[in-house]
């Protein structure tokens, strides 16, 4: 069955390899994100790949005054969305986020506000529809602050103790609430990383957010791993965390 799908921040590596598997199985897509000619680009080769309407909205999501008119502006386009995939997010300098509280504030902002703004606005469709898949990417990073990144993992925290009541309010309507939780993958966001054993490809992650999807997931820690390694630094005892170089 054709599906109407919204992908916010579009242009991210791993949205657009999720994206290019939905086009090839045929469905409507709504595209979001900052850059109008890489938009335009990326939905050139959706239409190509198969995907049978592709629409476009360029905006800062940073600008959250701006969520109401793109909400309404998708729901115009498609009456009824099937699913939501979230996916827009910066990995911020903590240490220049440590110097700099409105750095800090801009970090929060992106990573954790926007998409709050963004799934208090389409939850009340969903769930007036009673049906449907809200799927947003946050991180391990959320799992447990650790003074490498913990403006990032607040952000991303956040989201996923939003997610987790969001699930509970939308179980009895049948919307599934999905928190995808990547470890390292090799996209530019990460593009100044040596990469090792532990890094996965975009496609990877794809691949399994779209199952995660159909299987209606709660939680996914991709590639599943991260799952084990998450478990363990979540045990750790905070006596014996805070002292830790993480
Ligand atoms: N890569 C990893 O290791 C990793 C691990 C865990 C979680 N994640 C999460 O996975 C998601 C996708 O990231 P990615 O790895 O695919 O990295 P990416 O390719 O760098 O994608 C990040 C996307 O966010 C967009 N974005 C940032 N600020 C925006 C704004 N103000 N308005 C609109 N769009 C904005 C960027 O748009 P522009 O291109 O216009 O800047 C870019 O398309 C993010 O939420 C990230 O936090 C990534």
């Amino acid at each position: 069955m054709q599906k109407n799908i919204l992908i916010i921040g579009a242009t991210s590596a791993i949205a657009q390899a999720t994206l290019r598997i939905y086009a090839e199985q045929n469905h409507n897509l709504f595209l979001v994100a900052r850059n109008e000619e890489a938009l335009k680009t990326i939905a050139e080769d959706a239409k190509i790949r198969g995907a049978q309407q592709v629409e476009i909205h360029a905006c800062d999501l940073a600008e959250l005054d701006s969520h109401q008119s793109l909400i309404e502006n998708v729901y115009k386009s498609y009456p009824k969305l099937d699913i939501v995939l979230i996916a827009h997010g910066t990995l911020p300098n903590q240490q220049a986020c440590q110097e700099d509280v409105a750095l800090t504030l801009q970090e929060m902002n992106i990573n954790g506000l926007s998409t709050i703004s963004l799934l208090t606005l389409l939850a009340n469709r969903f769930e007036a529809e009673r049906s449907g898949s809200i799927a947003v990417i946050t991180s391990v990073a959320g799992d447990r602050g650790r003074q490498s990144n913990y403006v990032y993992g607040a952000a991303k925290g956040m989201v996923s103790t939003f997610l987790q009541g969001l699930r509970n309010r939308l179980n009895d309507s049948g919307v599934q609430v999905l928190d995808i939780k990547p470890g390292f993958v090799d996209t530019p966001m990460t593009a100044e990383f040596k990469k090792g054993a532990l890094w996965a490809q975009p496609e990877q992650i794809a691949k399994s957010i779209i199952k995660a999807i159909d299987k209606r997931k709660n939680t996914l820690y991709t590639p599943v791993f991260w799952a084990g390694i998450m478990f363990i630094i979540r045990s750790v005892p905070e006596v014996i965390f805070k002292r830790l170089k993480l």
